[in-house]
Protein backbone atom coordinates (compact mmCIF):
# COMPACT_ATOMS: atom_id res chain seq x y z
CA UNK A 1 0.00 0.00 0.00
CA UNK A 2 1.28 3.61 -1.02
CA UNK A 3 1.70 5.79 1.75
CA UNK A 4 -1.24 7.89 0.54
CA UNK A 5 -3.14 4.52 0.64
CA UNK A 6 -1.76 4.39 4.21
CA UNK A 7 -2.96 7.32 4.97
CA UNK A 8 -6.25 7.28 3.93
CA UNK A 9 -7.13 4.34 5.26
CA UNK A 10 -5.78 5.36 8.88
CA UNK A 11 -8.15 8.17 8.90
CA UNK A 12 -11.12 6.26 8.05
CA UNK A 13 -10.29 3.61 10.50
CA UNK A 14 -10.03 6.66 12.88
CA UNK A 15 -13.73 7.75 11.47
CA UNK A 16 -15.17 4.49 12.00
CA UNK A 17 -14.08 3.17 15.38
CA UNK A 18 -16.48 2.73 18.16
CA UNK A 19 -17.14 6.23 20.27
CA UNK A 20 -16.81 5.45 23.56
CA UNK A 21 -17.60 7.63 26.81
CA UNK A 22 -14.98 8.69 28.80
CA UNK A 23 -16.79 7.01 32.23
CA UNK A 24 -16.57 3.38 29.69
CA UNK A 25 -12.83 3.85 29.02
CA UNK A 26 -11.80 4.09 32.67
CA UNK A 27 -14.47 1.65 33.81
CA UNK A 28 -12.46 -0.66 31.04
CA UNK A 29 -9.52 0.23 32.00
CA UNK A 30 -8.29 0.27 35.82
CA UNK A 31 -4.61 1.27 34.61
CA UNK A 32 -6.13 3.87 32.39
CA UNK A 33 -4.78 7.09 34.46
CA UNK A 34 -1.23 5.41 34.35
CA UNK A 35 -1.05 4.25 31.25
CA UNK A 36 -2.30 7.65 29.54
CA UNK A 37 -0.35 9.98 31.58
CA UNK A 38 3.27 10.55 31.45
CA UNK A 39 6.20 11.61 33.91
CA UNK A 40 8.61 13.77 31.78
CA UNK A 41 12.06 14.00 33.92
CA UNK A 42 14.73 16.66 32.93
CA UNK A 43 18.20 16.83 34.76
CA UNK A 44 19.51 20.23 33.80
CA UNK A 45 22.42 19.89 35.89
CA UNK A 46 23.41 23.13 37.75
CA UNK A 47 20.41 24.19 35.76
CA UNK A 48 18.23 22.31 38.54
CA UNK A 49 15.47 19.89 37.31
CA UNK A 50 12.43 19.79 35.55
CA UNK A 51 9.63 18.10 35.27
CA UNK A 52 6.16 18.10 34.47
CA UNK A 53 3.08 14.64 34.29
CA UNK A 54 1.13 15.15 31.15
CA UNK A 55 -2.17 13.62 31.96
CA UNK A 56 -4.22 12.80 28.80
CA UNK A 57 -6.14 10.12 30.48
CA UNK A 58 -9.64 12.17 30.42
CA UNK A 59 -9.82 12.64 26.78
CA UNK A 60 -11.56 9.96 24.13
CA UNK A 61 -7.88 8.33 23.21
CA UNK A 62 -7.46 4.59 23.77
CA UNK A 63 -5.34 2.24 22.67
CA UNK A 64 -6.87 0.81 19.19
CA UNK A 65 -7.26 5.21 18.15
CA UNK A 66 -3.45 5.61 19.27
CA UNK A 67 -2.13 2.30 17.33
CA UNK A 68 -4.27 4.45 14.17
CA UNK A 69 -2.40 7.36 15.12
CA UNK A 70 1.24 5.50 15.04
CA UNK A 71 -0.12 4.46 12.00
CA UNK A 72 -0.98 7.82 10.68
CA UNK A 73 2.31 9.05 11.34
CA UNK A 74 4.45 6.46 10.43
CA UNK A 75 2.42 7.16 7.24
CA UNK A 76 2.71 10.76 7.44
CA UNK A 77 6.75 10.60 7.41
CA UNK A 78 6.55 12.16 10.90
CA UNK A 79 10.34 10.48 11.49
CA UNK A 80 11.85 11.52 8.42
CA UNK A 81 10.01 15.30 9.05
CA UNK A 82 11.28 15.57 12.54
CA UNK A 83 14.81 14.84 11.73
CA UNK A 84 14.47 17.73 8.86
CA UNK A 85 13.53 19.62 11.34
CA UNK A 86 16.72 19.45 13.35
CA UNK A 87 18.54 18.81 10.75
CA UNK A 88 18.23 22.07 9.03
CA UNK A 89 16.25 20.47 6.23
CA UNK A 90 13.53 22.62 4.08
CA UNK A 91 10.44 21.74 6.06
CA UNK A 92 9.13 25.44 4.88
CA UNK A 93 9.06 24.48 1.60
CA UNK A 94 6.45 27.76 0.19
CA UNK A 95 9.54 29.37 1.32
CA UNK A 96 12.46 27.01 0.50
CA UNK A 97 13.74 27.46 3.91
CA UNK A 98 14.74 25.03 7.13
CA UNK A 99 13.69 26.17 10.54
CA UNK A 100 16.10 26.33 12.95
CA UNK A 101 14.37 27.80 15.71
CA UNK A 102 16.19 24.81 17.63
CA UNK A 103 19.36 25.58 16.86
CA UNK A 104 18.47 28.64 19.12
CA UNK A 105 18.68 26.11 22.27
CA UNK A 106 20.72 24.00 20.84
CA UNK A 107 19.17 21.37 19.47
CA UNK A 108 20.17 21.51 15.21
CA UNK A 109 23.03 21.22 13.10
CA UNK A 110 26.41 21.88 14.12
CA UNK A 111 26.91 24.90 11.80
CA UNK A 112 23.72 26.02 12.84
CA UNK A 113 24.42 25.50 16.35
CA UNK A 114 27.35 27.22 16.48
CA UNK A 115 26.32 30.16 14.78
CA UNK A 116 23.36 30.25 17.07
CA UNK A 117 25.76 30.21 20.05
CA UNK A 118 27.69 33.15 18.65
CA UNK A 119 24.76 35.28 18.40
CA UNK A 120 23.79 34.02 21.81
CA UNK A 121 27.12 35.44 23.00
CA UNK A 122 26.64 39.07 21.66
CA UNK A 123 23.74 39.08 23.08
CA UNK A 124 24.84 38.11 26.72
CA UNK A 125 27.71 40.65 26.09
CA UNK A 126 25.50 43.58 25.84
CA UNK A 127 22.71 42.24 28.31
CA UNK A 128 25.79 42.52 30.63
CA UNK A 129 27.72 45.24 29.65
CA UNK A 130 24.07 47.37 29.77
CA UNK A 131 23.45 45.38 33.34
CA UNK A 132 27.23 47.38 34.43
CA UNK A 133 26.01 50.85 32.67
CA UNK A 134 27.77 51.02 29.38
CA UNK A 135 24.76 52.88 28.41
CA UNK A 136 24.08 54.81 31.33
CA UNK A 137 21.21 54.35 34.49
CA UNK A 138 19.03 51.85 32.79
CA UNK A 139 15.82 51.28 35.14
CA UNK A 140 13.25 50.84 32.20
CA UNK A 141 12.97 49.10 28.82
CA UNK A 142 10.07 49.67 26.56
CA UNK A 143 10.03 46.88 23.71
CA UNK A 144 9.26 47.63 20.28
CA UNK A 145 7.78 44.41 18.25
CA UNK A 146 4.50 42.63 17.30
CA UNK A 147 3.45 39.24 16.93
CA UNK A 148 6.10 36.85 17.18
CA UNK A 149 8.45 39.80 17.85
CA UNK A 150 5.94 40.72 20.96
CA UNK A 151 4.29 37.85 22.11
CA UNK A 152 7.05 35.63 23.49
CA UNK A 153 8.84 38.63 25.45
CA UNK A 154 5.32 39.64 26.99
CA UNK A 155 4.76 35.81 28.41
CA UNK A 156 8.39 34.92 29.38
CA UNK A 157 8.78 38.57 30.80
CA UNK A 158 5.53 38.93 32.68
CA UNK A 159 6.24 34.78 33.78
CA UNK A 160 9.45 35.07 35.17
CA UNK A 161 9.91 38.75 36.62
CA UNK A 162 7.49 37.74 39.84
CA UNK A 163 10.43 37.43 42.11
CA UNK A 164 13.24 39.26 40.22
CA UNK A 165 13.00 42.44 37.87
CA UNK A 166 16.43 43.90 36.91
CA UNK A 167 15.13 46.04 34.73
CA UNK A 168 11.04 47.38 34.38
CA UNK A 169 10.01 46.27 31.28
CA UNK A 170 6.87 47.27 29.79
CA UNK A 171 5.77 45.51 25.66
CA UNK A 172 4.25 47.59 23.53
CA UNK A 173 2.76 46.06 19.78
CA UNK A 174 -0.17 48.22 19.06
CA UNK A 175 -0.32 51.07 16.36
CA UNK A 176 -3.13 52.47 18.88
CA UNK A 177 -0.79 55.24 20.25
CA UNK A 178 -2.69 54.52 23.61
CA UNK A 179 -0.27 51.56 24.00
CA UNK A 180 2.73 53.66 23.58
CA UNK A 181 1.88 56.41 25.90
CA UNK A 182 0.67 54.13 28.38
CA UNK A 183 4.61 52.62 28.15
CA UNK A 184 5.82 56.08 28.17
CA UNK A 185 3.55 57.22 31.40
CA UNK A 186 5.20 54.44 33.27
CA UNK A 187 8.88 55.33 32.14
CA UNK A 188 11.48 57.74 33.22
CA UNK A 189 12.56 58.73 29.67
CA UNK A 190 16.60 59.61 31.20
CA UNK A 191 16.59 56.38 32.36
CA UNK A 192 15.08 54.12 29.33
CA UNK A 193 16.22 51.94 26.71
CA UNK A 194 14.25 51.02 23.86
CA UNK A 195 14.51 48.02 21.77
CA UNK A 196 12.75 47.49 18.23
CA UNK A 197 11.75 44.22 17.78
CA UNK A 198 11.06 42.83 14.10
CA UNK A 199 12.35 40.32 12.43
CA UNK A 200 11.83 42.10 8.47
CA UNK A 201 12.63 45.60 10.26
CA UNK A 202 10.01 46.72 7.96
CA UNK A 203 6.14 45.77 9.59
CA UNK A 204 4.33 48.81 10.09
CA UNK A 205 3.11 49.27 13.79
CA UNK A 206 6.63 48.54 14.90
CA UNK A 207 8.27 51.21 12.87
CA UNK A 208 5.83 53.69 13.20
CA UNK A 209 5.70 53.16 17.40
CA UNK A 210 9.82 53.06 17.22
CA UNK A 211 9.63 56.58 15.24
CA UNK A 212 7.13 57.73 18.06
CA UNK A 213 9.29 56.16 21.04
CA UNK A 214 12.71 58.14 19.30
CA UNK A 215 10.81 61.34 19.43
CA UNK A 216 9.88 61.05 22.80
CA UNK A 217 13.54 60.43 23.89
CA UNK A 218 14.58 63.58 21.93
CA UNK A 219 11.22 65.77 23.33
CA UNK A 220 12.27 64.76 26.86
CA UNK A 221 16.02 66.10 26.11
CA UNK A 222 17.78 62.75 26.43
CA UNK A 223 21.25 63.07 24.81
CA UNK A 224 21.84 61.01 22.05
CA UNK A 225 18.16 59.50 21.60
CA UNK A 226 19.32 56.81 18.60
CA UNK A 227 21.63 55.86 21.23
CA UNK A 228 19.64 54.38 23.34
CA UNK A 229 18.28 52.23 21.01
CA UNK A 230 18.67 48.18 20.17
CA UNK A 231 18.05 46.44 17.06
CA UNK A 232 16.75 42.67 17.12
CA UNK A 233 16.26 41.56 13.84
CA UNK A 234 16.94 39.00 11.11
CA UNK A 235 17.46 42.67 8.72
CA UNK A 236 20.57 44.40 10.47
CA UNK A 237 21.07 46.05 6.91
CA UNK A 238 17.65 47.72 7.42
CA UNK A 239 18.34 48.73 10.80
CA UNK A 240 21.51 50.25 10.29
CA UNK A 241 19.78 52.05 7.07
CA UNK A 242 16.93 53.19 10.14
CA UNK A 243 19.95 54.59 12.18
CA UNK A 244 20.83 51.88 14.81
CA UNK A 245 24.67 51.65 15.36
CA UNK A 246 25.83 48.16 14.79
CA UNK A 247 27.13 47.59 17.73
CA UNK A 248 23.40 47.53 19.37
CA UNK A 249 22.14 45.41 16.50
CA UNK A 250 21.23 41.57 17.52
CA UNK A 251 21.14 39.51 14.70
CA UNK A 252 19.08 36.24 14.42
CA UNK A 253 18.86 33.69 11.57
CA UNK A 254 16.44 34.56 8.98
CA UNK A 255 15.40 31.01 8.81
CA UNK A 256 13.63 31.20 12.36
CA UNK A 257 10.22 32.13 12.13
CA UNK A 258 8.46 35.29 13.82
CA UNK A 259 6.73 33.14 16.56
CA UNK A 260 9.30 30.85 17.24
CA UNK A 261 12.13 33.55 17.83
CA UNK A 262 11.65 33.84 21.50
CA UNK A 263 14.62 32.20 22.14
CA UNK A 264 16.61 34.31 19.72
CA UNK A 265 17.26 38.02 20.50
CA UNK A 266 14.30 38.47 20.17
CA UNK A 267 14.25 37.38 23.90
CA UNK A 268 16.55 40.29 24.92
CA UNK A 269 14.35 41.76 26.85
CA UNK A 270 14.13 38.77 29.05
CA UNK A 271 17.75 38.59 29.74
CA UNK A 272 17.10 42.33 30.87
CA UNK A 273 14.73 41.52 32.68
CA UNK A 274 16.35 38.22 34.26
CA UNK A 275 19.79 38.35 33.19
CA UNK A 276 21.58 36.25 31.28
CA UNK A 277 22.43 33.24 33.40
CA UNK A 278 18.06 32.19 33.60
CA UNK A 279 17.85 32.99 29.70
CA UNK A 280 20.20 30.59 29.70
CA UNK A 281 17.56 28.00 31.72
CA UNK A 282 15.12 28.70 30.02
CA UNK A 283 16.88 27.51 26.61
CA UNK A 284 18.03 24.63 28.50
CA UNK A 285 14.38 23.48 28.82
CA UNK A 286 13.73 23.82 26.17
CA UNK A 287 16.45 22.07 24.61
CA UNK A 288 15.24 19.01 27.19
CA UNK A 289 12.00 19.16 25.12
CA UNK A 290 13.64 18.88 22.11
CA UNK A 291 15.49 15.84 23.27
CA UNK A 292 12.49 14.26 24.04
CA UNK A 293 10.48 14.96 21.33
CA UNK A 294 13.27 13.48 19.11
CA UNK A 295 13.74 10.26 20.67
CA UNK A 296 10.29 9.04 22.45
CA UNK A 297 8.31 7.05 19.33
CA UNK A 298 4.75 7.13 19.02
CA UNK A 299 2.24 7.49 21.96
CA UNK A 300 5.50 7.87 24.38
CA UNK A 301 6.43 11.03 22.95
CA UNK A 302 4.49 13.49 24.86
CA UNK A 303 4.21 16.34 21.98
CA UNK A 304 3.11 13.79 19.09
CA UNK A 305 0.43 12.72 21.96
CA UNK A 306 -1.25 15.83 22.60
CA UNK A 307 -1.23 16.29 18.27
CA UNK A 308 -2.92 12.76 18.55
CA UNK A 309 -6.04 14.43 21.08
CA UNK A 310 -5.90 17.77 18.87
CA UNK A 311 -6.48 16.24 15.63
CA UNK A 312 -8.84 13.58 17.38
CA UNK A 313 -11.27 16.79 17.99
CA UNK A 314 -10.50 18.13 15.56
CA UNK A 315 -11.12 16.16 12.52
CA UNK A 316 -13.37 13.40 14.03
CA UNK A 317 -15.25 15.17 16.54
CA UNK A 318 -15.69 18.18 14.45
CA UNK A 319 -14.53 20.61 17.23
CA UNK A 320 -13.33 23.91 15.67
CA UNK A 321 -12.20 25.39 19.22
CA UNK A 322 -9.79 24.22 21.76
CA UNK A 323 -9.12 25.92 25.36
CA UNK A 324 -6.55 26.22 27.00
CA UNK A 325 -6.81 27.22 30.66
CA UNK A 326 -3.58 28.23 33.14
CA UNK A 327 -4.53 27.85 36.72
CA UNK A 328 -1.30 30.23 37.31
CA UNK A 329 -1.16 33.96 37.03
CA UNK A 330 2.13 33.69 35.63
CA UNK A 331 0.74 31.96 32.91
CA UNK A 332 -1.90 34.46 32.05
CA UNK A 333 -0.62 35.45 28.84
CA UNK A 334 0.09 31.81 27.55
CA UNK A 335 -3.73 31.56 25.92
CA UNK A 336 -2.04 34.59 24.24
CA UNK A 337 1.19 33.32 22.93
CA UNK A 338 -0.42 29.72 21.89
CA UNK A 339 -3.05 31.79 19.80
CA UNK A 340 -0.46 32.94 17.24
CA UNK A 341 1.79 29.80 17.84
CA UNK A 342 -0.95 27.62 16.37
CA UNK A 343 -3.32 29.42 14.19
CA UNK A 344 -0.46 31.08 12.53
CA UNK A 345 0.96 27.86 11.79
CA UNK A 346 -1.66 25.76 11.39
CA UNK A 347 -4.81 27.78 10.49
CA UNK A 348 -4.11 26.56 6.79
CA UNK A 349 -6.06 25.39 3.78
CA UNK A 350 -3.64 23.83 1.57
CA UNK A 351 -0.97 21.31 1.85
CA UNK A 352 2.74 21.79 1.88
CA UNK A 353 1.98 20.64 -2.00
CA UNK A 354 -0.62 22.81 -2.68
CA UNK A 355 -3.66 20.55 -2.89
CA UNK A 356 -6.79 21.39 -1.02
CA UNK A 357 -6.59 19.89 2.92
CA UNK A 358 -8.44 16.89 3.63
CA UNK A 359 -10.25 17.89 6.67
CA UNK A 360 -10.30 20.76 9.32
CA UNK A 361 -7.00 22.00 10.12
CA UNK A 362 -6.17 24.14 13.64
CA UNK A 363 -8.69 24.74 15.91
CA UNK A 364 -9.73 28.18 17.29
CA UNK A 365 -7.45 28.19 20.48
CA UNK A 366 -8.86 30.60 23.01
CA UNK A 367 -8.38 30.25 26.94
CA UNK A 368 -7.84 32.24 30.03
CA UNK A 369 -6.42 31.64 33.98
CA UNK A 370 -8.52 29.80 36.05
CA UNK A 371 -10.54 30.74 38.66
CA UNK A 372 -11.11 33.56 36.90
CA UNK A 373 -12.58 31.53 33.76
CA UNK A 374 -14.43 29.45 36.26
CA UNK A 375 -16.72 32.54 37.00
CA UNK A 376 -17.00 33.63 33.32
CA UNK A 377 -16.85 31.18 30.27
CA UNK A 378 -16.87 27.84 32.32
CA UNK A 379 -20.82 27.98 31.80
CA UNK A 380 -20.73 27.20 27.77
CA UNK A 381 -18.05 24.44 28.62
CA UNK A 382 -20.41 22.60 30.99
CA UNK A 383 -23.64 23.12 29.52
CA UNK A 384 -22.74 24.93 26.28
CA UNK A 385 -23.79 23.10 23.26
CA UNK A 386 -20.37 22.85 21.53
CA UNK A 387 -17.80 20.14 22.42
CA UNK A 388 -14.43 21.57 23.82
CA UNK A 389 -11.57 19.81 24.83
CA UNK A 390 -9.24 21.82 27.42
CA UNK A 391 -6.42 21.97 28.91
CA UNK A 392 -5.48 22.89 31.71
CA UNK A 393 -1.95 23.79 33.14
CA UNK A 394 -0.80 24.24 36.83
CA UNK A 395 2.18 24.33 38.99
CA UNK A 396 2.38 21.89 41.98
CA UNK A 397 4.99 24.66 43.91
CA UNK A 398 2.53 27.71 44.48
CA UNK A 399 4.30 31.34 42.68
CA UNK A 400 2.91 32.79 45.36
CA UNK A 401 4.55 33.17 49.28
CA UNK A 402 0.82 33.76 50.77
CA UNK A 403 -0.83 31.60 52.97
CA UNK A 404 -0.37 27.96 51.45
CA UNK A 405 -4.51 28.13 51.34
CA UNK A 406 -4.26 30.23 48.44
CA UNK A 407 -2.53 27.52 46.63
CA UNK A 408 -4.30 24.73 48.04
CA UNK A 409 -7.58 25.98 46.62
CA UNK A 410 -6.38 27.07 42.76
CA UNK A 411 -5.01 23.16 42.26
CA UNK A 412 -8.21 21.48 43.69
CA UNK A 413 -10.55 24.26 41.59
CA UNK A 414 -8.27 23.25 38.35
CA UNK A 415 -8.74 19.00 39.24
CA UNK A 416 -12.13 19.49 39.98
CA UNK A 417 -12.86 20.92 36.93
CA UNK A 418 -11.23 18.71 34.94
CA UNK A 419 -13.28 16.05 36.46
CA UNK A 420 -16.46 17.38 36.62
CA UNK A 421 -16.40 18.42 33.21
CA UNK A 422 -16.04 14.39 32.47
CA UNK A 423 -18.21 12.79 35.07
CA UNK A 424 -21.29 15.26 34.71
CA UNK A 425 -24.33 14.71 37.08
CA UNK A 426 -27.24 16.57 38.02
CA UNK A 427 -27.11 19.43 41.12
CA UNK A 428 -31.16 19.37 41.96
CA UNK A 429 -32.55 17.49 44.66
CA UNK A 430 -34.26 15.01 42.68
CA UNK A 431 -31.42 14.69 40.59
CA UNK A 432 -33.86 15.44 37.59
CA UNK A 433 -34.04 19.00 36.73
CA UNK A 434 -32.46 19.89 33.49
CA UNK A 435 -31.24 23.59 33.88
CA UNK A 436 -28.91 21.94 36.17
CA UNK A 437 -28.29 18.77 34.63
CA UNK A 438 -24.86 18.66 33.32
CA UNK A 439 -23.83 15.56 30.35
CA UNK A 440 -20.64 14.91 31.28
CA UNK A 441 -18.07 13.26 28.54
CA UNK A 442 -16.48 16.40 28.12
CA UNK A 443 -12.76 16.11 27.48
CA UNK A 444 -10.19 17.96 29.04
CA UNK A 445 -5.87 17.02 29.20
CA UNK A 446 -4.09 18.09 32.15
CA UNK A 447 -0.20 19.53 32.43
CA UNK A 448 1.28 19.66 35.95
CA UNK A 449 4.35 20.81 36.07
CA UNK A 450 6.57 20.64 39.20
CA UNK A 451 7.81 24.38 39.50
CA UNK A 452 7.15 27.29 36.94
CA UNK A 453 10.93 28.03 37.09
CA UNK A 454 13.00 29.58 34.01
CA UNK A 455 13.80 26.17 32.46
CA UNK A 456 10.06 24.65 32.82
CA UNK A 457 8.85 27.73 31.01
CA UNK A 458 11.08 26.58 28.29
CA UNK A 459 10.18 23.13 28.55
CA UNK A 460 6.22 24.19 28.48
CA UNK A 461 6.87 26.61 25.81
CA UNK A 462 9.28 24.08 23.64
CA UNK A 463 6.57 21.11 24.05
CA UNK A 464 3.81 23.32 22.40
CA UNK A 465 6.03 24.17 19.39
CA UNK A 466 6.47 20.66 18.78
CA UNK A 467 3.27 19.85 19.57
CA UNK A 468 2.16 22.15 16.78
CA UNK A 469 4.54 20.58 14.45
CA UNK A 470 3.15 17.27 15.11
CA UNK A 471 -0.19 18.63 14.27
CA UNK A 472 1.11 19.87 10.79
CA UNK A 473 3.17 16.55 9.45
CA UNK A 474 -0.39 14.74 10.27
CA UNK A 475 -2.37 16.94 8.62
CA UNK A 476 0.32 17.25 5.61
CA UNK A 477 0.60 21.29 5.74
CA UNK A 478 3.65 23.70 6.19
CA UNK A 479 3.44 25.48 9.58
CA UNK A 480 6.45 27.54 9.16
CA UNK A 481 4.63 30.33 6.52
CA UNK A 482 2.11 32.70 6.84
CA UNK A 483 0.68 34.61 3.55
CA UNK A 484 -2.50 34.25 5.49
CA UNK A 485 -1.51 37.60 7.00
CA UNK A 486 -0.78 39.82 3.84
CA UNK A 487 -3.31 40.38 1.71
CA UNK A 488 -4.94 42.57 5.00
CA UNK A 489 -1.90 44.50 4.96
CA UNK A 490 -1.67 45.38 1.65
CA UNK A 491 -4.76 46.44 1.68
CA UNK A 492 -5.00 48.40 4.92
CA UNK A 493 -2.22 50.41 2.77
CA UNK A 494 -4.32 51.68 -0.05
CA UNK A 495 -7.42 52.13 2.51
CA UNK A 496 -4.69 54.30 4.64
CA UNK A 497 -3.81 56.14 0.76
CA UNK A 498 -6.64 56.17 -0.59
CA UNK A 499 -5.65 54.36 -3.67
CA UNK A 500 -7.52 51.38 -5.10
CA UNK A 501 -11.11 50.37 -5.83
CA UNK A 502 -12.97 49.63 -2.69
CA UNK A 503 -16.29 47.97 -2.17
CA UNK A 504 -19.42 49.93 -1.22
CA UNK A 505 -19.12 49.30 2.45
CA UNK A 506 -15.42 49.87 2.66
CA UNK A 507 -16.06 53.19 0.85
CA UNK A 508 -18.80 54.66 3.05
CA UNK A 509 -16.53 53.13 6.54
CA UNK A 510 -13.64 55.63 4.80
CA UNK A 511 -15.84 58.40 4.31
CA UNK A 512 -17.22 58.45 7.63
CA UNK A 513 -13.75 57.92 9.06
CA UNK A 514 -12.42 60.78 6.73
CA UNK A 515 -9.38 58.37 5.65
CA UNK A 516 -8.15 58.11 1.84
O1 LIG B 1 1.93 39.76 10.12
C1 LIG B 1 2.35 38.58 10.70
C2 LIG B 1 3.79 38.64 11.09
O2 LIG B 1 4.59 38.53 9.97
C3 LIG B 1 4.10 37.56 12.11
O3 LIG B 1 4.35 36.34 11.55
C4 LIG B 1 5.27 38.16 12.81
O4 LIG B 1 5.52 37.53 14.02
C5 LIG B 1 4.82 39.60 12.93
O5 LIG B 1 4.11 39.85 11.75
C6 LIG B 1 5.90 40.61 13.13
O6 LIG B 1 6.81 40.61 12.08
P1 LIG B 1 8.22 41.28 12.26
O7 LIG B 1 8.93 40.59 13.35
O8 LIG B 1 8.92 41.13 10.94
O9 LIG B 1 8.00 42.74 12.60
Amino acid sequence: MSDNAKIKSAWNDLNSHARFTLAQLFGADPDRAAKLSQRLEFDLGEMGPVGMRLDWSKTHLDDALLGIFETLADASGFGAARAALFDGGIVNPTEGRPATHGALRGSGSEADVEEAEALLARMGMLVDAIHQGALGEINHLIHIGIGGSALGPDLAVDALTRDLKLVDVHVVSNIDGLALEQAFAACDPQTTLIAVASKTFTTTETMTNAMSALKWLADNKVDDPSGRVVALTANPEKAVEWGVDETRILPFPESVGGRYSLWSSIGFPVAMAVGMEEFQAFLLGAQAMDIHFREAEGRANGPLLAAFGDLYYARIRGCQTRAVFAYDERLALLPDYLQQLEMESNGKSVTAQGAPVDGATASITWGGVGTDAQHAVFQLLHQGTHLIPVDFIASIAPGDELDPAHHKALLANCFAQGAALMSGGNMSADGKDPARGFAGDRPSATILVDDLDAATLGALIAFHEHRVFANAVLMGINPFDQFGVELGKKMAKEVESGEGDFDPSTKALMEAAGLG
